[in-house]
Parts: C-alpha cells; sequence; structure tokens
C-alpha cells in the first residue's frame, strides 16, 4: 500500500491508499477524482491519463515505454519533464508519500 496524493489543478488534494500494483490511474477513476479521464481504459492510447509526477520520485518509477513517450507527444495540456500517463505508473511502497499533480484539461 503506498499513500498517494493526487492534487487536481484547482489545487484540491486528495490522498489515497494505493494498493500495491494498481495503476494511479485505476486508483483515481475509483475513488472519482476529477482530472483523469482515462478514454482507454488503461491501454496507453489515449493519453486522457496524462498527470505530473513529483520530481522527488521520479527514479523509482518505471521509465516510460516508447509507446507511452510517443503517446505524451499527444496530451493536451503541456507536457513537462516530469509528464506520465497514470495508466502505465504502478504503484509500489516506494511511492508512499507522492504526489501527483493533475492537468487542468485532459481533452
Ligand atoms: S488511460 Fe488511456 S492512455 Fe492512460
Amino acid at each position: 500500500m503506498a499513500k498517494i496524493n493526487f492534487i487536481e489543478a484547482d489545487g484540491t488534494e486528495n490522498e489515497l491508499d494505493v494498493q500495491e500494483g494498481w495503476s494511479l490511474m485505476q486508483a483515481a477513476v475509483s475513488n472519482g477524482i476529477d482530472g483523469i479521464e482515462a478514454e482507454c481504459g488503461g491501454s496507453c492510447c489515449c493519453a486522457t491519463c496524462h498527470c505530473y509526477v513529483d520530481e522527488a520520485y521520479m527514479d523509482k518509477i518505471e521509465a516510460p515505454s516508447d509507446n507511452e513517450l510517443g503517446m505524451l507527444e499527444e496530451t493536451v495540456a503541456e507536457r513537462k519533464d516530469n509528464s506520465r500517463l497514470a495508466c502505465q505508473i504502478k504503484a509500489t511502497e516506494a511511492l508512499d508519500g507522492m504526489k501527483v499533480y493533475l492537468p487542468e484539461v485532459q481533452s
């Protein structure tokens, strides 16, 4: 279990206990958090689960696949160095305490 804080574009914080192995997208959607649309259901083909990852945790997350890097070219909100797709990040205990910032728009 990892405590992960999803911070919406308006500053609303949503701290969730995320089960290991769940994707950040699954955790956000199943808890009704605004800011993650996840139109493709986690297949890495919509880029509507775009998020900005806490830079202090970047090295605790698996590097993005070529497929994810390609989809990150399609984000509606500005792509930044810490942009990732929430469906491609699996929760581990190493992510305990991480903040995930959600963009203002996804589509
Ligand atoms: S849910 Fe579609 S790319 Fe993540």
